[in-house]
């Protein structure tokens, strides 16, 4: 039989001296498994008389207690010297700077339409919206082109494949089509759901997306346009240039704002006009209200008689203007792009550039964020 006192030594030496928690298993595996040396003993008291059993029992059972004990305190201490280590090894420095993340931001399109609604919005207009996808009827026919009429072609419309009905809707060609969405009341033509135009006096912006098959520099096939309409009675082209200028010289944060108004065509408005303001194209860039050149801004007029009847108002007791303006072109004046189809090529690069902050300061032309 093992002397337990030097069993005792030996293990004790052992316990002491195992490197990690794996040798430390595998020792108290040898003494206190199954058949380890511990057990070993502690079987052989079975085989004792019962004067040697009360004298090795408690001997026996204190080399277990002890061996046991030691060996938790080494686990114990295993286990505090690997976590100093992983602590150690895993210091965070928090004087390094966070990695830089990306950030979003404002399209150029989109912060140019929030200025130019906030400015809208002071003088009183609200915002109407309508689809992509429009009826022949709103975009032309209700707009007073007549069938068939090259003023169509003129706008190199994207056509939709005929539906079961035998009509073909277009994408808009342009914002116009919202004025009489806005204004229908009454039209046999129309499914009712359509004709709940609002009661006038109206004054609305709508800005939206329009669509023609176009593409060069000043042109995309997909553009913004902010289309403007004024309903009421006594409505003169006064109003339109007043509206206009001051429209002009608050976008552009300019106090002298020239205006040109020259004679143009469209079907739904008589008079129509193009409106130019002056401008400086000197040095590369174009300044807005100065110098001896003029830049078209956009097109407008008193909405014509026809367009009021289609639409189911009295021209008699109802006149108004009406105008609309490329969102992005008045961006890319403001704010100084070179190439109208960067707007919308998607590139990173371009829009880090080009794009606004979420959280940007208040427009100081009307103090509205
Ligand atoms: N719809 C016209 C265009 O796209 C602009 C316009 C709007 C002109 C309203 C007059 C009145 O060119």
């Amino acid at each position: 039989m093992t002397d337990i006192t030097t069993l005792e030594a030996e293990l004790s030496a052992a316990v002491d001296a195992a490197p990690d928690a794996q040798a430390l298993e595998a020792l108290r595996v040898s003494a206190l498994g199954k058949s380890g040396s511990i057990s070993d003993l502690l079987k052989s008291l079975g085989g004792m008389s019962p004067d040697e059993r009360r004298e090795m029992g408690p001997k026996i059972n204190g080399l277990r207690d002890l061996i046991q004990g030691k060996i938790a305190a080494r686990k114990a201490a295993l286990e505090a010297a690997e976590l100093d280590a992983k602590l150690a090894a895993e210091q965070v420095d928090l004087s390094l700077p966070p990695p830089p993340r990306r950030k979003g931001g404002v399209h150029p399109t989109m912060q140019v339409m929030d200025e130019m609604i906030a400015v809208f919005a002071e003088m009183g207009f609200g915002v109407a919206e309508g689809p992509d996808i429009e009826t022949d009827f709103n975009n032309f026919t209700a707009l007073n082109f007549p069938p068939k009429h090259p003023a169509r072609e003129m706008h190199d419309t994207f056509f939709l494949p005929e539906d079961p009905r035998g009509e073909r809707k277009v994408l808009r060609t342009h914002t116009s089509p919202v004025q009489v969405r806005v204004m229908h009341r009454v039209n046999e033509q129309l499914p009712s759901w359509i004709a709940n135009g609002q009661e006038p006096p109206i004054r609305v912006i709508v800005p939206g997306r329009t669509f023609r098959k176009d593409s060069d520099q000043t042109h995309t096939p997909m553009f913004h346009q902010i289309e403007g309409l004024v309903i009421d009675r006594g409505i003169h082209m006064g109003h339109l240039k007043w509206t206009l200028e001051t429209f002009i010289a608050k976008f552009f944060e300019t106090s002298n704002v020239t205006t040109r108004f020259r004679p143009h065509h469209f079907p739904f408005t008589e008079p129509s006009a193009e409106m130019d303001v002056r401008c400086d194209r000197s040095g590369g860039e174009v300044k807005i209200g100065q110098g001896d050149d003029w830049l078209e801004i956009l097109g407008c007029g008193m909405v014509h008689p026809n367009v009021l009847r289609n639409c189911g108002l009295d021209p008699d007791v109802w006149q108004g203007f009406a105008f609309g303006a490329g969102v992005d072109r008045l961006g890319v004046l403001k704010y100084g792009m070179p190439d109208l189809r960067d707007m919308f090529a998607s590139d990173v690069r371009w829009l880090e550039h080009y794009g606004f902050s979420a959280f940007a300061a208040p427009n100081p032309a009307t103090g509205l964020s």
